[in-house]
């Protein structure tokens, strides 16, 4: 057990690397650019990478190179560091603190937050299309599957916001955390195997394994949400629940929530298994969800 947690970490902190040294070249320091500024301000700001970790595990399992995987990896913490600047907004959830720092707007203004998020995406996309280390077929099916997700996750954020302060039942809250959180983290996934040229039927494991942990992810969110402290966090504490958002301590109560929890983990880790991870960085990734504390 200790060892496969310290195999985990040093896999995470590994996949951090190589996706921070992506991110670099992909936005690098321009002196006196307000925009690059800001879209750096939020990128390197000691997020977890998990979603490019996923992306690099699926694919390593399938068989892939990270040569391979790199540049697809980057590309969704791009989208991700995305959905995190305008999901900050005064408009959206209004928050001052994100990865331990400041948001993007308190920073820069909301403008040029609103611009640097657009940046991202944008950026997103293109570097995925001018990846020459995969063949165009492979590169059209990525970057459609990475429009699905990324509109999931819009449609997402919005539902998450109409809910708020309404009565909103189980079914429709796991519709919401589906979109908003877990279609990128199935993407992620799902990219990864598809980068290792893995057979359809891998590929569909591959996506019901994203799907399991994309919603554990959301679920543990709110958890801690209640649970840990906004230094713990990065990011303040108890919002869920001074916004009326619709969240699984809320719904179901904390204990089901950890209970559901649990059981989603345990589905995930099957199907870890079944992709051929053998106890190795998928499984225990399911496993580190439930214990996360940030
Ligand atoms: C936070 O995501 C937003 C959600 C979708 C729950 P993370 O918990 O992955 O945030 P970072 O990237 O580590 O800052
Ligand atoms: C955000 O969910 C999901 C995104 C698509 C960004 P939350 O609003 O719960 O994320 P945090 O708690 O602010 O990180
Ligand atoms: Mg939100
Ligand atoms: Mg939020
Ligand atoms: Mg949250």
């Amino acid at each position: 057990m200790q060892d496969s947690m310290n195999e985990l970490s040093s896999f995470f902190a590994e996949a951090a690397g190589l996706t921070d040294a992506q991110l670099d070249r992909l936005v690098p320091e321009a002196d006196g650019n307000e925009l690059a500024a800001a879209m750096r301000w939020s990128l390197f700001a000691g997020g977890k990478r998990f979603r490019p970790a996923m992306l690099l595990a699926a694919g390593r399992v399938c068989g892939a190179t990270d040569q391979d995987l790199i540049s697809s990896a980057a590309s969704v913490e791009l989208i991700h560091t995305y959905s995190l600047i305008h999901d900050d907004l005064p408009s959206m959830d209004d928050d001052d603190l994100r990865r331990g720092r400041e948001t993007c707007h308190k920073r820069f203004g909301e403008a040029t937050a609103i611009l640097a998020g657009d940046a991202l995406q944008a950026l997103a996309f293109q570097t995925i299309a001018t990846d020459e280390r995969l063949n165009a077929d492979l590169r059209v099916t990525l970057l459609s599957e990475l429009g699905d997700a990324a509109a999931c996750m819009v449609k997402g954020q919005h539902l998450d916001l109409e809910s708020e302060g309404k009565e909103v039942d189980l079914a429709e809250l796991e519709r919401i955390h589906r979109n908003k959180t877990g279609a990128l983290i199935r993407f992620a996934v799902v990219a990864g195997a598809r980068i290792a040229d893995a057979d359809d039927g891998k590929i569909e494991v591959a996506a019901r394994y994203g799907e399991k942990i994309g919603l554990l992810f959301q679920i543990v969110d709110d958890i801690l949400d209640v649970t840990q402290t906004t230094e713990s966090l990065g990011k303040t504490a108890g919002k869920d629940e001074t916004s009326s958002k619709a969240a699984y301590p809320k719904i179901v109560g904390l204990e089901t929530a950890r209970q559901l929890a649990e059981t989603i983990s345990r589905e995930a880790a099957e199907l870890a298994a079944e992709l051929g991870d053998n106890d190795g960085v998928l499984t225990e990734a399911a496993e580190y969800l439930l214990r996360r504390q940030s």
